[in-house]
Parts: structure tokens; C-alpha cells; sequence
């Protein structure tokens, strides 16, 4: 629908950026921290671009109060972070590493001192590795334990001084590069494992909401999902069949789940025909109803389009571009059920992602229509690449990228969708999980690429400016700017 009039953001809006400890933290090794499966993954020749890691990442872990005074003068009114479960517990559990709290403790005070409110991500990625080699990580029913303990820790340690939670960080990556992909740690392919991982891992984030609730925190927790809505090709009704199965399978599998506490009946079913369906108990579907979250955690990137496939196997084609090199993936294609293809109303970055601001729009309205619950956007932004010149940096990419999608979200606003906040990705330029340091992300430009370090030394974009003046107007701003 075409609005005449916009509401404005609400009052309180968490006008927000965010990070992952392993792609900002560095330190790897310091304070008692111990290996987690990224530390170990990145070891392995050719398993990244041009084989960086996080060893030093962006140095936050010694440069926070850096960091956090940038946010402070940029006016964020939230950061969302992740802590990292090996400084915690170096071996995944048992005896509690008090300076891995202690940093955490002293970066949520920072962030206190300028009232910015920390939104704490329990899991971005980075499992303890000795819970990978003493029983497969996510492959086994012991982590719901594990990982409810560790959260019970931060809820004891934090919950005073920590609102917003989110549970796990991007079920549906993590499980699909991890166990099917082979492309993230623990580099497994085999989509019978990969269906039983994720069966647990959801176990595992409705046993943390569960204990959340029951331990009577106070505050609001719930789980971020990447989602990015699929478009039929056209009207043809096998198209139109095609996004919905691709839908069901690659969104609703999990959002149902974490929404309405069930999986779709429609991918079981198909699994189950398959022998490949997760073994899931009636207590199972008893936790999965007492683990509802308070809100959708959204991270929005774009969107996919797709046909019908009348392929009977896989092609083996789906190639991803993490070089930058524009045009460089090839598109999956799903035997039997669909095929990915440009859509040719939108453009696309130079890692090929496409650029879609309406997007946001229909996963937010999608999200509402199908759970009524908030959405909190946890990560939305353009990865590109930057250039620095005699200490500036020139990104109006960026701000328009971010300008367009905000608009949108105001629109979804004005539909009615209780949107509770919007975290940027990133607030400081970082290590992207693949793609090395020079797919850019932040407002904030790191001196350092993926052959040095150089001075690590931080410098305001042009985005950076942007974003303070959008946060100041209450997003008035973008009414000025965004809608030429
Ligand atoms: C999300 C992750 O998938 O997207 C982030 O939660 C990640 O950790 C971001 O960095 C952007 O993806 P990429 O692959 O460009 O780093």
C-alpha cells in the first residue's frame, strides 16, 4: 500500500549498530580465552579469502573504550555484540574464566556511561572447539545443557545491566554452511546430519528462552534470523509454487519454529519421505512451545528470486563470490523444487548480493502477519569496498543503501508492524567470516587489510555523519534526504 502520511519512529527507537566478537575482538589467546572452532577452522589453508582471520580481527578487544566513544559521538542509542562462549568458558563449561567476564563487564559499563543500551548476542558462531571434539558440537543433545548453563551465567552476571538478548545469532547460516555446505566450521556435507544439528540447535535456543523466563530476568530475549524473503520469477503458477516450497524450506522451517514453537508440516512431511527427518520426541515439541521468544531478531540482507527446477539431482553448480569479483557466484539450484535467478528489477554489490530495499518491507510484514510478534532488526548493511583517501572516506553507496532501506522501514511502520529497533552492519569496518577485511561494512574505516595490520587506527566515514544526523531528527532526517 501507498501511505499518504508516515508515522514517525517510535520514541525510544534503538537507533543501533552491531558486531560478532570473533570478527571485531582479536586477543584470541589473551586473558584465559580458550580455542573456539572459527580460532581452529581458520588454520586450514584456503578455507577463508586469502586465509584471514580474527587473530586480531580489529583489535576491539584493546580498543573499546575507543570504540565505544565513537559510538558515543556518533549518538548510537544501541550496540549489539556478541560474547564470545570460549572467554567465558575456555573448554565450553566447567570453571568459569573470570576476566572473560570481566571484559564483557567492563564493555557493557562503557557502553552504560553514554546510555547505549547493549543488546547481547549469546552466540555468533564461535563454539568452544572442545565441545566440537568431545561430542561434535551441535551434532549432540549434551550441548542444550552446556549452552543453557553458559547462558544462566551471563543471565546472572549481566541481566541486571542487559535488556535485550539475543539467543542464537543466524540458526539457519551456521547449520547450512556447517553441516551441508561444508563452508563453516565443522566443515561437514551431509544433509542428514545437517537436519539433525539444527533440530538441536533449537533445542538448545528454546531451552535458553526457557530458562530466561523461568529465572525471572528481567528484560527480552529472542533468536536473530537471516532472512531474506523469495520472490516468485513471475505468475506463472509453477513459479509461484516454487517460492513458496523454497519459502517453507528455507525460512519458515526455521522462523516457524522459533515463532510458533512448530515446524512446518509440509517440510517434515517432505524429509520424512526422504529419511532425512531430525528424530524429534514429544518432549522436544513440549520445549520447543515453552521457548517462544519476545521478539524476532531480523538480519536483512536481500532477497532471491525463483523459478521451478526441472532438474532431478544437483547440478553441483552454486558457486558463492567472496572475492568481490562482480558476477563471479553461480546460483543454486534446489532439485526439483526451485531454481535461483536474477531478478531483473534489482541491482546487485560487487559480492553479488542483491540490493532490495522493498525486501525489508515484506520480511517485516511477513514476520507480523505470520507470529505478531516485534521484530527487532539486528543487523542490516552494505558490504562493499571503501577507499581512503588523505583520511576520508567517501561512501554515498552506503547511506544511500541505508537511507533506502530505513524508508522502508518506516513504511512498514506505518503498515503497523512494531518494529522495536534497527542495528546497522557494522559500526567499525571488520572481519568478514569469508571475505577477508575488504568487503566494508562499517561506519567506521579500520586501517588494516588482509596482508597487515598496518596501524589499525579508526576513521569516520562519510556514513558516519549521515547515521548521527538520522539518530538526532529521530529519523526525520530521512524525509529530508531519502525520498527524492
Ligand atoms: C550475517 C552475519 O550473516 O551477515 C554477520 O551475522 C556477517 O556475522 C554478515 O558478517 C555479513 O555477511 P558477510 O559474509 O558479508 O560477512
Amino acid at each position: 500500500m501507498r501511505h499518504t502520511k508516515l508515522d514517525s519512529f517510535p520514541k525510544n527507537f534503538l537507533w543501533g549498530s552491531a558486531s560478532a566478537a570473533y570478527q571485531v575482538e582479536g586477543a584470541y589467546q589473551e586473558d584465559g580465552k580458550g580455542i573456539s572452532v572459527w580460532d581452529s577452522f581458520v588454520t586450514k589453508p584456503d578455507t577463508t579469502f586469502k586465509n584471514t582471520n580474527g587473530n586480531i580481527a580489529v583489535d576491539h578487544y584493546h580498543r573499546f573504550k575507543e570504540d565505544v566513544a565513537l559510538m558515543n559521538e556518533q549518538g548510537l542509542k544501541a550496540y549489539r555484540f556478541s560474547i564470545a562462549w570460549s572467554r567465558i568458558f575456555p573448554t565450553g563449561k566447567g570453571e568459569i574464566n573470570q576476566q572473560g567476564l570481566d571484559f564483557y563487564s567492563q564493555l557493557i559499563d562503557e557502553l552504560l556511561k553514554y546510555d547505549i543500551e547493549p543488546i547481547v548476542t549469546i552466540y555468533h558462531w564461535d563454539l568452544p572447539q572442545a565441545l566440537q571434539e568431545e561430542y561434535g558440537g551441535w551434532e549432540s543433545r549434551t550441548i542444550i545443557e552446556d549452552f543453557t548453563n553458559y547462558a544462566k551465567v551471563l543471565f546472572d552476571a549481566f541481566s541486571s545491566r542487559v535488556k535485550y538478548w539475543v539467543s542464537l545469532n543466524e540458526q539457519n547460516v551456521f547449520i547450512t554452511h556447517g553441516y551441508l555446505l561444508g563452508t563453516h566450521p565443522p566443515a561437514v556435507r551431509d544433509i542428514k546430519r545437517m537436519f539433525n544439528a539444527n533440530h538441536i540447535a533449537n533445542l538448545a535456543n528454546a531451552s535458553v528462552i526457557k530458562a530466561f523466563k523461568a529465572g525471572g530476568y528481567p528484560g527480552k530475549i529472542g533468536p536473530s534470523f537471516n532472512y531474506g524473503p523469495t520472490y516468485a520469477f513471475d505468475s506463472n503458477p509453477l513459479n509461484v509454487l516454487a517460492k513458496i516450497d523454497t519459502e517453507e524450506l528455507m525460512g519458515f522451517f526455521w522462523l516457524d519454529v522459533y515463532g510458533i514453537g512448530k515446524y512446518p508440516r509440509t517440510v517434515i512431511k517432505q524429509l520424512e519421505t526422504l529419511q532425512i527427518a531430525p528424530t524429534i520426541t514429544k518432549a522436544d515439541e513440549a520445549l520447543l512451545l515453552e521457548g517462544l521468544p519476545d521478539f524476532i531478531g531480523l538480519n536483512y540482507y536481500q532477497t532471491a528470486a525463483v523459478k521451478a527446477s526441472n532438474n532431478d539431482s544437483f547440478t553441483g553448480k552454486m558457486k558463492m563470490n567472496n572475492s568481490g569479483q562482480k558476477g563471479s557466484s553461480q546460483e543454486l539450484e534446489i532439485p526439483r523444487i526451485s531454481k535461483f535467478v536474477k531478478n531483473p528489477y534489482l541491482e546487485q554489490t560487487n559480492w553479488d548480493w542483491t540490493i532490495d530495499p522493498i525486501g525489508i518491507r515484506v520480511a517485516l510484514r511477513t514476520i507480523e502477519s505470520r507470529y505478531q510478534l516485534p521484530v527487532l532488526i539486528t543487523e542490516n548493511g552494505l558490504g562493499e569496498y571503501d577507499t581512503f583517501e588523505d583520511g576520508k572516506i567517501h561512501d554515498p553507496y552506503r547511506i544511500e543503501y541505508l537511507e533506502k532501506h530505513l524508508s522502508e522501514i518506516q513504511e512498514a511502520i506505518t503498515d503497523g508492524v512494531q518494529v522495536l529497533g534497527y542495528c546497522t552492519w557494522s559500526f567499525t569496518d571488520l572481519l568478514s567470516w569469508l571475505n577477508g577485511y575488504q568487503k566494508r561494512y562499517g561506519f567506521i574505516y579500520v586501517d588494516r587489510d588482509e596482508e597487515s595490520e598496518r596501524t589499525l587506527n579508526r576513521y569516520k566515514k562519510d556514513s558516519f555523519y549521515w547515521y548521527q544526523k538520522v539518530i538526532e531528527t529521530n529519523g526525520d532526517y530521512l524525509n529530508e534526504t531519502g525520498r527524492k
